[in-house]
């Protein structure tokens, strides 16, 4: 076990202490109509989202109904614009290198596909991986000759660069895939030094960063993916139906999609077609207009409210959440040692953790269960069925931690007396 040196730890606590304070809860907690409803820690299934989102989005069906969907498309085209132009704000890249999806997953399905894997090829994987991501990787690596390896973890369960370089070594052509942060716990991988590896051998790197974005900062020319692809409704607080990818302005030209649409091709003549856009090759026409208004609107708070404080505010949470959780007798926390992440996951002795989470949100504490179906090479590799999932976002403020400490307490101390 590996402890945080004390300068690294002052150095966190500052950081953390001014973090916090400029995060404003009670602003935060004023904006959001649900944040009374429930102690909701769930932003990594999907986070309450601002009133100003659910107007956006409300606002514009009632356009719809008004004027008829493609009529109001037009009304607010400058809008829906401005969204290319907030996601690459958020991620340090140009808005052409913005594309719009209905869910992150349907956005790595695009991205790999287009990739086409060719036979000999290989995919390496971390143990991260996300379970619908997982399948489709499998079903390519099933399908076709090409190899599939889940390149192994460290002590604290990120994927060891020592390995992975000595696999990029080899010069085989590889397409390297990694979860950011993933579902089944707070771990945070090395992407950065991920990236630099990728760069030196030469391999395809996408970076799964539905569980970062709005959470951590994400710069991806700091990263060095060649595509990362997100989700609206988790931390970044937007509704459902929404996701957006980057994809590197040389990455995408070079790549076409496997299911050209009219949205980022052009029929030209009777066989021949034509694909001029850059990331928005892989968008589809039809889309929720009024759930991408909101998704703009979210990423606009997002980047108001800064993401190097909005980092530090939650990371600040999940060791504060972290702390008090691993005091509580008969839970076990279930984060790899060193994870630092809004992601908090335990198990309570004696108790599945969907009975935990069914219990605890008898009081109000919403928190959810995630079992090993959801990340195999994950949870399954480490015999864990399951998992307790708490994830605060800014609008939780020190009641809620408290109501989930206890309602653990609670329901922990039941199972011993019992
Ligand atoms: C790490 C990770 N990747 C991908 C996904 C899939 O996102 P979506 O449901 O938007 O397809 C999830 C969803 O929980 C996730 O946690």
């Amino acid at each position: 076990m590996r402890s945080v040196p004390a300068a690294v730890a002052a150095t966190y606590a500052a950081v953390d202490s001014r973090a916090m304070r400029m995060i404003d809860v009670a602003h935060e907690r004023s904006r959001t109509l649900g944040a009374p409803n429930s102690h909701h820690f769930n932003a990594a299934g999907a986070a309450l989202p601002t009133s100003s989102v659910v107007e956006a989005v409300v606002e514009h069906l009632h356009r719809e109904e008004a004027l008829g969907g493609y009529e109001a498309a037009a009304r607010v085209r400058d809008d829906v614009e401005g969204i290319y132009a907030a996601a690459g704000d958020l991620l340090g890249c140009a808005a052409d290198e913005i594309a719009l999806f209905d869910s992150a997953s349907t956005g790595l399905r695009v991205l790999i596909d287009a990739v086409r894997p060719a036979a000999g090829s290989r995919i390496i994987a971390s143990r991260s991986t996300y379970v619908s991501h997982a399948l489709h990787l499998m079903t390519i690596c099933r399908e076709r000759d090409v190899e599939l390896v889940i390149v192994p973890a460290d002590e604290q369960r990120r994927v060891d660069l020592v390995a992975l370089e000595a696999l990029l070594a080899d010069g085989r052509p590889s397409v390297l895939t990694v979860s950011h942060v993933p579902t089944s716990s707070g771990l945070v991988e090395p992407v950065a030094e991920i990236g630099q590896l990728a760069r030196r051998y030469g391999a395809t790197y996408l970076l799964d960063a539905t569980q970062s974005v709005g959470h951590l900062q994400v710069d991806v020319a700091a990263i060095g993916c060649d595509g990362l692809v997100t989700t609206g409704r988790k931390f970044l607080r937007a509704p459902r139906g929404t996701a957006f990818a980057y994809v590197k302005r040389s990455f995408a030209s070079a790549l076409l999609p496997t299911a050209p649409d009219v949205r980022g091709s052009e029929w030209q003549s009777e066989g021949g077609w034509d694909t001029t856009s850059l990331a928005r090759r892989f968008e589809t026409w039809e889309a929720s207009v009024a759930a991408r208004l909101g998704l703009g609107v979210a990423l606009r708070e997002a980047n108001e409210r800064g993401m190097a404080a909005t980092e530090a505010w939650l990371t600040a949470a999940g060791d504060d959440i972290r702390r008090r959780v691993r005091e509580v007798p008969g839970v076990v926390l279930a984060d790899p040692e060193g994870s630092r992440s809004a992601i908090v996951t335990f198990v309570i002795d004696g108790m599945t953790s969907a009975h935990a989470a069914s219990r605890l949100s008898e009081s109000g504490v919403r928190v959810v269960s995630v079992p090993a179906t959801h990340g195999q090479w994950d949870l399954g590799d480490r015999r864990i069925p399951a998992v307790v999932r708490a994830s605060p976002h800014v609008y939780n403020d020190e009641g809620d931690v408290d109501a989930l400490v206890e309602g653990i307490a609670r329901i922990a101390g039941e199972v011993r007396a019992s």
